[in-house]
């Protein structure tokens, strides 16, 4: 997307990452709902993110992608997309107590696209989807991205008529601009980790300098 005009360029993008690749997923009706909800705010830009759209294999790359060094033009596509946001909504269903493999896979193939950026969840599942955000939360560590503590937990069996159609209780609505008003507000201070200048020298503990 082309955006010219300096405040829009301002504005904080955030993505709607879905967490489900699976034919008949209830993830993407999840998605688009927290999309609408967060289209009526003015204090950021939204847009989802499919991972399905990019078609990611099982991570093909040779050189971890700590070095950035991507080989594949899936993986400089899902690069460049990613690293065109400030903040990451993950829509993620619980599968065995965790996230999905897919989107497991899909955040493993990138890094420094990830780092110092915020992160917040929306879940659903027998338990509203908790324990996949709990793993989620650990992944996003090692990845620097900050996570907010306001999460949305659905339930598969009171926020899904017969377990298939998604009817969210309204509730989760008001927990969704929660989450989204900690997601702006740390996804603006982050902005500021990324634009400072990299340090060329730090100190250890005794004062002396060593290049990093
Ligand atoms: C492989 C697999 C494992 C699952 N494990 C859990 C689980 O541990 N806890 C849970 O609450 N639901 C579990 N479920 C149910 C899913 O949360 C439910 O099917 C959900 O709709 C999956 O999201 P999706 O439809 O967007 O793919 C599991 C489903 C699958 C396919």
């Amino acid at each position: 997307m082309s955006r010219s005009a300096s405040s829009e360029d301002d504005m904080l993008r955030v993505a709607i990452v879905t967490g489900s690749t699976r034919p008949g997923r209830h993830n993407e009706a999840v998605a688009r709902w927290v999309l609408r909800l967060a289209q009526a705010r003015t204090d950021a830009e939204f847009e989802l993110v499919d991972i399905a759209d990019y078609n990611l294999p099982l991570l093909d790359e040779r050189i971890p992608p700590s070095l950035g060094r991507y080989q594949h033009e899936h993986t400089k596509t899902w690069a460049e997309t990613i690293g065109s946001f400030d903040a990451y909504v993950f829509v993620t269903p619980e599968y065995n107590h965790s996230t999905s493999g897919a989107l497991k896979n899909a955040i493993d193939y990138l890094y420094r696209e990830w780092n110092n950026k915020a992160a917040g969840f929306v879940s659903y599942g027998s338990a509203g989807g908790a324990r996949a955000v709990e793993h989620l939360r650990l992944i996003m560590a090692e990845l620097m991205v900050a996570t907010v503590r306001a999460q949305v937990m659905l339930s598969l069996s009171t926020d899904f008529e017969n377990f298939t159609t998604f009817t969210p209780d309204s509730r989760h609505e008001r927990e969704v601009h929660r989450m989204l008003d900690q997601l702006i507000a740390w996804g603006a201070a982050l902005k500021g980790v990324r634009t400072a200048p990299a340090p060329t020298a730090r100190h250890d503990l005794k004062g002396a300098t060593r290049d990093t």
